[in-house]
Parts: structure tokens; sequence; C-alpha cells
């Protein structure tokens, strides 16, 4: 088992996940459903966020009450699938900042490249969380989380839906002080590099384009 690896166990995750492998479900319901399971994966993913106490007066009498001790982290989306399932992290976390980093794999090599790095200034005191739903081969993944790291961000953790047994051997060895917090591992990659069982391309599902 890899350390870093969080697999998230949970009934309203499972159910939405079906739904959203399922080969019927059509673009709009496939974006709905990434970004209410983006949003439970977030829920899972900032658990841990360090907390300090402060004094809340209620209508009754003032209290101890645990509050984030520091601003959120920086959201950032991994272009394009990443931005279905970042709009639940942004439902359930307002105030972050957002970031983007867009690479797209090229089908036949399997390697990623980059079109695109908008980072906001926070990043570097705040961190990041980086959302991509598939973790295939690792590549893309790796390659945003570099990025975000040189930009400069303290402290990454990596969100995806689906992942692959590959893809997580490679980011774990690519960035062992990132913690990737998926609700499914899969079985394997294809010829392709497409996720078995998977849930096909998650671009291509979100927005209605052809692979
Ligand atoms: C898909 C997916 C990941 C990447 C995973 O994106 O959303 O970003 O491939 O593959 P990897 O782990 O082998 O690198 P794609 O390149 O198809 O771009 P898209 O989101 O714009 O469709």
């Amino acid at each position: 088992m890899v350390p870093t690896l969080h697999l998230v166990d949970h009934a309203l995750l499972s159910h939405r996940l079906a739904e959203l492998r399922d080969v019927a479900t059509p673009s709009p319901r496939f974006r709905r459903l990434l970004a209410e399971i983006g949003a439970l994966l977030t829920m899972e993913a900032t658990r841990g966020l360090p907390v300090a106490t402060r004094t809340v007066t209620t209508p009754l009498t003032p209290m101890q009450h645990a509050v984030l001790a520091a601003p959120e982290p920086v959201l950032v989306a991994v272009l394009r699938a990443g931005l279905g399932l970042m709009e639940g992290a942004m439902q359930v976390m307002p105030e972050a900042p957002v970031g983007h980093v867009g690479l797209v794999r090229d089908e036949h090599t399997l390697q990623p490249s980059q079109y695109m790095l908008r980072m906001p200034p926070e990043v570097t005191t705040r961190g990041a969380i980086l959302f991509d739903p598939m973790l295939a081969t690792g590549g893309s993944a790796a390659a945003a989380i570099a990025r975000v790291k040189e930009a400069g961000a303290p402290a990454v953790r990596f969100v995806c839906v689906v992942a692959a047994p590959e893809g997580v051997a490679r980011l774990a060895a690519a960035h062992p002080d990132v913690p990737i917090y998926t609700a499914a591992l899969d079985e394997k990659l294809d010829h392709r590099g497409f996720i078995v069982p998977g849930l096909g391309d998650a671009g291509d599902r979100c927005f209605g384009t052809e692979g």
C-alpha cells in the first residue's frame, strides 16, 4: 500500500461514482456529479487542516470554538476535467483563491504538454489542493504538481476520482510529500493509457467533445 494514498470510502461518493462511470450518463449530468464528488472529496482532503480556538458568543453564552488556523489553501484545476471536479470544492471553500494548470496528454506518447499556467500569489503561503478526476499514468499529475511547487507552494494535496495503480506509484515516487485522495483505485491501464474499468475520457464526457 502506498502511504500517501487515501482511498475515500463513503456511500454517497460511491453512489455518485457508479452513475459517473455509466456510459449512458450524459454530459450535463456528468458535470453535476463531478461537482458533487468534488465537494465530498474536498471534505476529506481538508479534514486535517490546522485549527485554532476562538471565543464565539452565542445568544446564550460565550464559548471556545475551533476555527481554521490559517486562510484556505489555493484550489488548482488541472484543465480541462479538473474544472468540473473543482466546481464542488469552490462550493465548500468559496473564499479560496483559484489557480489553473493547462495540460493535455498526447494520445500516442501519453506525455503531457503544458499550454497554460495561472497561479494566485497566495499559493506561496497557503499551499494548494490540485483537482483532476483521472490519475492514469500519473504524468499529468506529476507535472502539474511540479509547476505548483515551482510557483512556491509549501504544501500540496492531490484530489482525483479514479486512480490506476501505475499512476499512484508514479505520483508517490515523484512527490512522496503529496497526499493523494481518490474515490476509487481501479484495476489497470489499457494499451491506450485509459483507466480500466474507469469512466472513459473525463474531459470529453464533461464538456461533450470527441476524443
Ligand atoms: C486526462 C485527465 C488527466 C490526464 C490523466 O486529461 O483528465 O489530466 O489525462 O492521464 P495521465 O495520468 O496519464 O497523465 P487529457 O490530457 O485528456 O486532457 P483534457 O482534460 O483536456 O481532456
